[in-house]
């Protein structure tokens, strides 16, 4: 912590007195509930640590740096998900809900990580993924085998073709990876996806909205309903905190299906659709829209809603405050704000912050809508950079186009400069953690990660790169196994060396160990902002203004309980009033009053400073 306190008068461009305006966010007060205000890091399994040394991360790896996350000082794990799967889509393919892979482990090392969770104090929640099973659960092997208008076809969305001889898909929907969002199986019952031999005799198409493999499930269905009410039983009992549920706004399809010309991609061209290239339509950027919405008939149908409603009567069941996790690309925030009413779920992953560009104007908008859409149902806004899905922000925000939203990168498309990235990242994830409501991290955000921009092909498995034919990365540059040790074979990823996808050369000065104890470096920071956040209790806290910055192009300035949170987007430096305390800087904030008495924040650096 630096104190400041100049002694030579300011000059004219002397920030004076950092005087907040009105309240843009009221505050909670109190958290009386942990998600209120929690932070929360996303591990995703298989890239985490690896305890046996098969090269893919398992759950014994998670339990054994469960105190890097203590140390870091996280409220919560959210796992992705670890249950049976042929990993077709890394595990949101799931063939039993109840159960954990042997990829990653056993049930008995489910409970040990929660009871070493638990133990240091922090919560765990988990992945729930109740769109679509995988192919390979027993409900769909069934359903093949049964005939059509059976029961067991009656768990998904089975329907005739169409043209004479129903042999075109029954609408225009195309799949989220990219490519038609229905497959066509054999007749009778011992179905089988049609292959076109001779021999064949083609019946019903099913649908799919993700990869083939990943059969959706017909939510008007009271069996589906009440089998998903039973899983999260199973999981509710076990001692769980909560769930993340996926695709939380495509369970229910609008009545009869109907065609659909827009575009279907999920994070705004991340996922299939959207060429790499791409800059993204802002949608209507006064609401804080950033065009990272889903539209058309088979999302955000307002039938989803009884869904959460049932589900948080069976949360309220258990004792303890268990929580449910939208991951709904729902605009605008309003809309949104639906799925966290106080009688559904808790929070919504807030994916309209995520894509806005690093521009001050922008920014504001989007935190001032975010905060007033939650506030209306009484939720708390959630913050979120990064995820297993998208470009981790190390690297979107040092592209040159700050509009730019790619699904992955190539090597031979124009690369993030690293340097600016990193800069932005940090001073972007200061902001976010001095904002009040609830964060998430992404695993390795915290150690300043790069995407991975050189993976070969040949070693690529997001279902989006094969269903685009390769036209798009996809998402395994940000999947990539965690370094924990500089030296160390595989970056000390597991005991072998061995990683399921190859480490760029870069992650060996990313690694957790050169940076545990090192005053500046990327992790101390975060740690150094987690420890302030909760000793300011900034995520219960308020918003307003900076009054003399609020219409700036280059600054973001608000304030938080008694803490100034600023961030610099601008070019030239901004000269801080005297006599103010720097809490956390995301980057060198030169102190050296010898030789100029003025404390100066650089270009893309956020300060959080107690308030005079
Ligand atoms: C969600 C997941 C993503 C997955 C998709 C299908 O968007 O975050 O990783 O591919 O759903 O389950």
């Amino acid at each position: 912590m630096t104190r400041i306190d100049s002694t030579t008068p300011p000059t004219t461009a002397t920030l004076q007195p950092l005087a907040a305006g009105a309240l843009v966010h009221a505050g909670a007060g109190e958290a009386p509930e942990w998600w209120r205000d929690a932070v929360i890091y996303q591990v995703y399994p298989r890239s985490f640590a690896d305890g046996d040394g098969d090269g893919i991360g398992d759950l014994p790896g998670i339990t054994s740096k469960l105190d890097h996350l203590a140390e870091l000082g996280v409220d919560a794990v959210w796992l992705s998900p670890f249950y049976r799967s042929p990993q077709k889509d890394a595990g949101y393919d799931v063939a039993d809900y109840r159960d954990v892979d042997p990829l990653f482990g056993t049930l008995a090392d489910f409970d040990e990580l929660l009871a070493q969770a638990h133990a240091r104090g922090i919560r765990v929640i988990v992945d729930l993924v109740p769109n679509h099973t995988s192919d390979q659960h027993a409900w769909f092997q069934a359903a093949l085998a049964s005939p059509e208008g059976s029961a067991e076809r009656g768990r998904y969305v089975f329907r005739e073709g169409e043209g004479e001889h129903g042999e075109l898909p029954p609408n225009n929907w195309q799949s989220i990876f990219g490519g038609p969002a229905w497959t066509r199986v054999t007749a009778g019952a011992g179905a089988r996806p049609v292959t076109g031999a001779a021999d064949e005799v083609p019946g019903q198409w099913y649908l799919h909205l993700f990869d083939s493999s990943q059969p959706d499930l017909d939510w008007e269905n009271p069996e589906v309903r009440s089998e998903f009410e039973d899983v999260l039983r199973f999981w509710l009992d076990k001692g769980v905190d909560g769930f993340r549920i996926d695709v939380a706004h495509g369970m229910v399809k609008a009545p009869g299906l109907p065609d659909w010309d827009g575009s279907v991609s999920m994070v705004e061209g991340t996922e299939g659709g959207g060429a790499s290239d791409e800059v993204v339509d802002p949608g209507a950027p006064e609401d804080g829209s950033t065009g990272a919405g889903n539209s058309g008939p088979m999302f955000d149908q307002d039938g989803v809603h009884e869904i959460y409603r049932a589900w948080h009567r069976v949360l309220a069941e258990y004792d303890g405050d268990r929580a449910l996790v939208a991951e709904a690309w729902v605009e605008p925030l309003s809309r949104l704000a639906r799925y966290v009413r106080p009688d559904e779920m808790h929070q919504a992953f807030n994916f309209s912050f995520l894509t806005t560009p690093w521009s001050a104007a922008p920014l504001r908008t989007v935190i001032a809508a975010s905060l007033r859409a939650n506030d209306e149902v009484g939720a708390p806004t959630t913050w979120v950079l990064s995820n297993h899905d998208v470009v981790r922000h190390a690297s979107r925000l040092g592209l040159a186009d700050p509009g730019l939203r790619p699904n992955g990168i190539f090597a031979h498309e124009a690369q993030p400069d690293e340097e600016l990235g990193l800069r932005r990242a940090r001073a972007a994830s200061l902001l976010m953690l001095g904002l009040p409501g609830s964060s998430y991290l992404y695993q390795g955000e915290e150690l300043g990660l790069p995407e991975h921009t050189a993976l070969p092909d040949d070693v690529r498995e997001d279902p989006a790169f094969f269903r685009t034919q390769g036209a798009e990365a996809g998402r395994d540059g940000c999947r990539v196994p965690l370094p924990w040790h500089a030296e160390a074979p595989g970056h000390g990823f597991g005991p072998t060396g061995r990683t399921w996808l190859p480490q760029p050369e870069s992650y060996a000065r990313y690694a957790a160990d050169v940076q545990r104890g090192v005053a500046g470096s990327t992790y101390e920071t975060y740690r150094a902002a987690l420890a302030t956040r909760r000793a300011e209790r900034l995520g219960t806290g308020t918003l307003a203004w900076v009054e003399e910055h609020a219409g700036s192009d280059d600054v973001i300035a608000l304030r938080n309980r008694d803490v100034v949170v600023l961030t610099n987007l601008g070019s030239d430096p901004v000269v801080l009033p005297r006599g103010v305390e720097v809490l956390v800087a995301s980057g060198p904030v030169r102190t050296d009053r010898s030789a100029d008495p003025q404390v100066r924040v650089p270009s893309d650096t956020t300060v959080w400073l107690r308030a005079l």
